[in-house]
Order: structure tokens, then C-alpha cells, then sequence
């Protein structure tokens, strides 16, 4: 059973409590995405937006920081009210120290691999995280194609999670439409992550229902 994150990078956010609102039913994870000008060039979201929509929603809110030493950032995320901290593991010297403080917050903990870092980077940390995120875009920017060298870093991302018995969700974000999000799926993601997938289609709670769909989650009613 899979389930469907919306990013809310491509929503409008002078009305973000709506725009939540019209994929709840669909999407089990609200993903934030958190930008320092320095990781990745541009800059977005961050604490404030998080404890703003904590009364808001019920769904799980997940930061995606893209942020040089993320580690300094994790206690005021979870005092906001972040369920899930994902960080790359290209912002850090060694994930795990990183992983092992950001689960002494009580957040749920992941780490995020941009496309050019092999996924057997992971492989190490894999029994400490909850959530593996592979990129399959330049991370910065909603609206990219996704990039499909992403399908066998899932795949081998997935065999490993199994050989193991791991519990470890595996995520793909960037680029995840309608049309190509099976394919993601097959290859192993059990979340999908979509911004402009959503947000930019021309009804957005029938493209998160169908996404949710695809991804085999539970659809919760009407929006
Ligand atoms: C990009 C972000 C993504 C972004 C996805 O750096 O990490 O989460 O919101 O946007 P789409 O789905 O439009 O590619
Ligand atoms: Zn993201």
C-alpha cells in the first residue's frame, strides 16, 4: 500500500489552508519543501509555514530540508510540529550522526539522494531511516521532467530494502505526473511525491486521486 505526498512548492500559497484542503482525502503526507539559497540556489518555506498548518491539517507533514547543516534546524521542525525530517545526504559529511539526531526528536527520519549520488550510498544507514527520497530531479525547482535514470535507483533501492526486511519507505520526488507515476510504483516507491503534478493540473483533487490511485493508497472520502 503506497500513498500520495503533496508537495505544496507548486500550490498557491496566499491560500495554502485550501489548497491542503483539496487533496486531504487523497494525499496521507503534506511535503514541504525547505530551500537555504545555499544547497540548492533558491530559498523557500521553512518553520513558520509548517506551524502554520499544523492546526490545519491532520496529515502528516513532512520537511524536505534542501539546507547546508540541516542538523541545526531539526529541533525547531519538530517543536513546530513536523512528523517526517528528510535531509540530503549530500548536505552532511556523515548521515549518521544526523540521522541519530534527528530521531532524538521523535521525527520520523529520512534521507534524500540527489540523482548523481550512487544509491549504494545509502546502504550503510539504511536499518537506521524510516525514509529513503530519491531525487529525479535538480532539486530547487518545481514544473522539471522527471528523469527516468531514477527508475533503476529505485529498483536497486527496493531489492535491498527487501533483502533486509527493512520497513524503510521509498520515495521519489520530482516530476511525478499521472502518466509516468506507475512506473515509479512498479519499480518500487511506495510514496509518490508530486507538486506541479497536482497543483498545476486542471483539477487538482481528480490528479491527486487518480496519483493516490496509482500509488495504491486509501482515498478517504470526498474532498
Ligand atoms: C524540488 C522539490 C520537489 C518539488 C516537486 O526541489 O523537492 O518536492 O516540489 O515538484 P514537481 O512535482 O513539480 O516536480
Ligand atoms: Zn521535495
Amino acid at each position: 500500500m503506497g500513498k500520495l505526498a503533496a508537495s505544496i512548492l507548486a500550490a498557491d500559497l496566499a491560500h495554502l489552508a485550501d489548497e491542503v484542503k483539496a487533496v486531504e482525502p487523497y494525499a496521507d503526507i503534506i511535503h514541504i519543501d525547505i530551500m537555504d539559497g545555499h544547497f540548492v540556489p533558491p530559498i523557500a518555506l521553512g518553520t513558520v509555514v509548517v506551524a502554520s498548518l499544523r492546526p490545519r491539517t491532520d496529515r502528516a507533514l513532512h520537511g524536505h530540508l534542501m539546507v547546508d547543516a540541516p542538523e541545526s534546524f531539526f529541533e525547531e521542525l519538530a517543536d513546530a510540529g513536523l512528523d517526517v525530517v528528510s535531509f540530503h545526504h549530500e548536505a552532511v559529511g556523515d548521515p549518521e550522526p544526523a540521522i541519530e539526531k534527528a530521531r532524538a526528536t521523535g521525527m520520523r527520519t529520512g534521507v534524500t539522494l540527489n540523482l548523481e549520488t550512487p544509491v549504494e550510498a545509502s546502504f550503510p544507514y539504511l536499518e537506521a531511516i524510516d525514509d529513503l527520497m530519491l531525487m529525479s530531479i535538480r532539486p530547487g525547482w518545481s514544473g522539471q521532467p522527471l528523469n527516468p535514470e531514477v527508475y533503476p535507483r529505485i529498483e536497486a533501492a527496493r531489492a535491498e530494502v527487501d533483502r533486509r526486511g527493512l520497513d524503510v519507505d521509498i520515495e521519489i520526488d520530482g516530476g511525478v505526473t499521472v502518466e509516468n507515476a506507475r512506473r515509479a510504483i512498479d519499480a518500487g516507491a511506495t510514496v509518490l511525491v508530486s507538486a506541479s503534478g497536482i497543483y498545476r493540473a486542471p483539477d487538482k483533487a481528480a490528479a491527486a486521486r487518480t496519483l493516490a490511485e496509482i500509488a495504491g493508497a486509501d482515498v478517504r472520502g470526498e474532498a
